[in-house]
């Protein structure tokens, strides 16, 4: 099987890898760098579990291969406490209790902190509509949205 030399510049460090060219973003993570941080869920879009930032954006990991990442500046939720300091996101939902099992919760930080730094949320509804990519089984979203709304505040 043929296989590709990449960089993915993960959480402010220069990460190159050897995969096959069918790798996701997903699996380079978990896989190839150990960052298992990052859940797959359902590996097909359709969950949140694997959001990851990529260049700032929020991205569902399983849906791209790592390849089209290639010099790419991901950020993983492994990358967001800075100095021993939890990120406020993180610090949120530990305040909140915005978690039952955590599956999603690594997913549903990574959202938060993306649509946080777009500004594009007001209020509990936007933070609903915005957040409505990331699913969380157990139902905690009412947490969830207090949590964010702590974040922003
Ligand atoms: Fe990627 Fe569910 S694992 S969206």
């Amino acid at each position: 099987p043929s296989k590709v030399a990449i960089t993915l510049h993960v959480n402010d460090v220069p990460r190159t890898l050897t995969i096959a060219s069918w790798t996701t973003l997903l699996d380079a993570l978990r896989n190839d760098l150990g960052l298992t941080g990052t859940k797959k869920g359902c590996d097909h879009g359709q969950c949140g579990a694997c959001t990851v930032l990529v260049d700032g954006r929020r991205v569902n990991s399983c849906l791209v291969l790592a390849i089209m990442m290639n010099d790419a500046r991901v950020t993983t939720v492994e990358g967001l406490a800075k100095d021993g300091a939890l990120h406020p996101v993180q610090q949120a939902f530990i305040d909140h209790d915005a978690f039952q099992c955590g599956y999603c919760t690594p997913g549903q930080i990574m959202s938060a902190v993306a649509l946080i730094s777009e500004g594009r949320a007001r209020n509990a509804d936007e933070i609903r509509e915005l957040m409505s990519g990331n699913i969380c089984r157990c139902g905690a979203y009412p947490r969830i949205v207090a949590a964010i709304q702590q974040a922003m505040a």
